[in-house]
């Protein structure tokens, strides 16, 4: 696959197959993923993996119950109080891998080059046929302290970004967007 067919086909996917993502594979992905641009060329990401699925079930449900009891703290997510409400609904959408993206703050630019990193993932997992979704939610505890000391991410670290990831089995038409809005071109 190339890039111009990553970025056109990569939508967020939700629905996975049941085979693990290979940690080969991942460790390939993200180093993959590292070669973004870093300003200062400071490099200041970190990574925290989870596999297991017993844990990732039980992030979950916590990650909604933190919501639901906090959601004056969380106005981003107040459209969605409704799923998060819902048994059946799961923050990883049942996915078997989730990595979080953390950012060393002694970087300026930590959250940019962790996006961006993020983004290299997600486009370079697609040549795998292993799907991601941006969890904005997995905000609500995964930068707790308790959190963060359990998978030892040292201090200063702060979460940017959390991907679900898995292989697709659902896969998701090409999106549309809106017409980019140019303020000026001159
Ligand atoms: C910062 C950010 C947070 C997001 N949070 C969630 C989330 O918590 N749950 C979810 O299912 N999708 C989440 N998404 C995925 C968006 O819903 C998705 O990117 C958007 O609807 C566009 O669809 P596409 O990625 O398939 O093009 C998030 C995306 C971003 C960039």
């Amino acid at each position: 696959m190339d890039i111009i067919q990553a970025i056109e086909t990569r939508r967020s996917i939700r629905s996975y197959t049941e085979r693990p993502v290979e940690k080969t594979v991942l460790q390939k992905l993200i180093r993959l993923a590292v070669k973004a641009p870093t300003g200062s060329g400071m490099e200041p990401w970190g990574f925290v993996v989870l596999q297991d699925v017993e844990e990732i079930n039980a992030l979950s449900e916590r990650i909604k119950q933190n919501v639901l009891e906090h959601l004056e703290d969380y106005p981003q997510f107040a459209q969605y109080e409704s799923w998060l409400r819902s048994e059946r609904y799961h923050i990883f959408n049942h996915a078997g891998t989730v990595v979080v993206i953390y950012g060393d703050t002694a970087s300026p630019w930590h959250v940019y080059d962790c996006s961006l990193v993020a983004g290299n993932l997600m486009l370079a997992a697609a040549e795998e046929g292993i799907g991601c979704c941006w969890i904005g939610f997995a905000e609500a505890l995964f930068n707790d302290a308790e959190f963060k000391a359990a998978h030892h991410v040292p201090d200063g670290f702060h979460l940017v970004s959390t991907l679900s990831m898995g292989y697709t089995k659902v896969p998701v038409p090409p999106c549309s967007r809106k017409e980019p809005v140019f303020f000026s071109w001159k």
